[in-house]
């Protein structure tokens, strides 16, 4: 198992900026996103300072490196969830990945009064391609009810499929709730009927160790910049034979091989096709280093440890006065709370004044009030290199709090 305090040497956040408001820093905010280590920071300077160039079958070494690098980055990608390198497909983040999904491949494949399964707990990205495409072409989105703690069951999936349903698009792990959906029952089930599943695994592919081929999932979207890669890059895995099918939203260059006067044009084949433009290749340098990392850490170890501290912080938060803690079984390193009759918002500015930042608001996830009955929440969201002392702060802050919060509601 690796040690979080060695670690922390390995990222310059944790030097460089070793205080916030006159506290020590601490950052629980990494379901929004992650510090990155030095090797990434490396690697993205390595192709600005030794390989500057564009990629595409240049003529000339130092593009015919950034080709090599790309290539190589799409197999570590691809190995890294089990996929086929030409199953990847590089985008801006997971939020471009999934317009894709639905603009690229769904608006071609659907038509009015089908309908499409998501969840109240699903981030913005996973609902409003989806509401476009309803207003567009009269598909119909509909939601599959939680359970009252706020999880995906597959007697609710199954519930809720009718005949009319093609697509189930739900999160691996939501983004404040925090539970683990077992994608592989549900792609046996929907599969069986013919549907699609589409999974935004912004939450989970950072954390626990993917397997595209085990679960069986159709598409899968994940941003790099979540699991220390920088931002601007993420990926869109999708089975050969449905990319095949997936139509560019982006049109230009390196995506076609040919077109004419008359206007035909004949694209690559996937991934290329869905690639049209200069890529982030500096990004795609760093998703490479970042994959490395986290593979030398380990994925399992990853979620061991994070579920360890989860269970430290649920038990030391709950000795905070009037807490009230959404997901407390939860299994992700996220942990969403508030404090009765405190505003999230003030909350999180006054951790912010004890050098600790936490993400409070809707996350994102508006439809989620109608499941916790709640508009804004605060979250405190772990990574592998979280420590318990991050906790404690959290938690003498929260404590603290509460006396400064009672005055100033008084
Ligand atoms: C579950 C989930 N989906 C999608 C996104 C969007 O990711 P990005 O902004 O990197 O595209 C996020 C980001 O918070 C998320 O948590």
């Amino acid at each position: 198992m690796f040690d979080p305090y060695l670690i922390r040497k390995d990222f310059p956040m944790f030097i460089n900026k070793t205080k916030m408001q006159g506290h020590n820093l601490v950052f629980l905010d990494n379901a929004s996103t992650t510090f990155k280590p030095q090797c990434v920071i490396d690697a993205e300077n390595m192709y600005y300072s030794h390989t500057s160039s564009n990629s595409g079958r240049g003529d000339y070494d130092t593009m015919y490196q950034v080709d090599q690098e790309i290539l190589e980055t799409r197999k570590a990608v691809a190995k890294f969830i089990n996929a086929d390198p030409n199953e990847i497909v590089f985008t801006s983040g997971d939020t471009e990945a999934l317009n894709l999904v639905v603009f690229g491949y769904f608006a071609n494949h659907l038509k009015k009064d089908d309908e499409v399964l998501i969840t109240v707990a699903e981030h913005a990205s996973n609902v409003l391609p989806w509401f476009e495409l309803q207003k567009r072409i009269g598909i119909k989105v509909k939601y599959i009810e939680l359970t009252k703690e706020g999880r995906l069951t597959l007697e609710n999936v199954s519930k809720a499929i009718t005949e009319k349903t093609k697509v189930i698009s739900v999160a691996n792990v939501t983004n404040v709730l925090g539970y683990f959906v077992d994608l592989k029952p549900i792609c046996d089930l929907a599969h069986e009927k013919g549907i699609l599943v589409v999974c935004d695994g912004a939450q989970s592919v950072p954390h626990q160790k993917t397997d595209v081929k085990q679960n069986s999932v159709d598409f899968l979207a994940f941003s790099g910049h979540k699991m220390l890669s920088p931002t601007g890059i993420g990926v869109l895995f999708g089975r050969k034979e449905l990319l095949a099918e997936t139509e560019p939203i982006i049109l230009g260059g390196g995506m076609n091989e040919t077109f004419k006067l008359d206007g035909e044009i004949v694209y690559h084949k996937a991934p290329q096709k869905l690639e049209a433009g200069t890529k982030n290749i500096a990004g795609i340098y760093g998703l490479h280093a970042a994959i490395k990392y986290l593979e030398k850490i380990g994925l399992e170890n990853i979620t061991k440890y994070e579920s360890e501290l989860r269970a430290y912080a649920i038990k030391r938060m709950k000795e905070v006065k009037d807490i009230v803690i959404y997901n407390e079984n939860a299994e992700a390193g996220i942990i969403t709370f508030n404090v009765k009759g405190v505003f999230a918002q003030d909350l999180g500015t006054l951790l912010n004044s004890k050098g600790i930042a936490c993400r409070s608001g809707n996350h994102c996830a508006k439809l989620l009030h109608h499941q916790i009955n709640e508009i804004a929440t605060v979250r405190a969201s772990l990574y592998f290199y979280s420590t318990k002392e991050d906790v404690d702060a959290l938690v003498e802050a929260l404590k603290e709090g509460g006396n400064f919060l009672d005055a100033y509601f008084a």
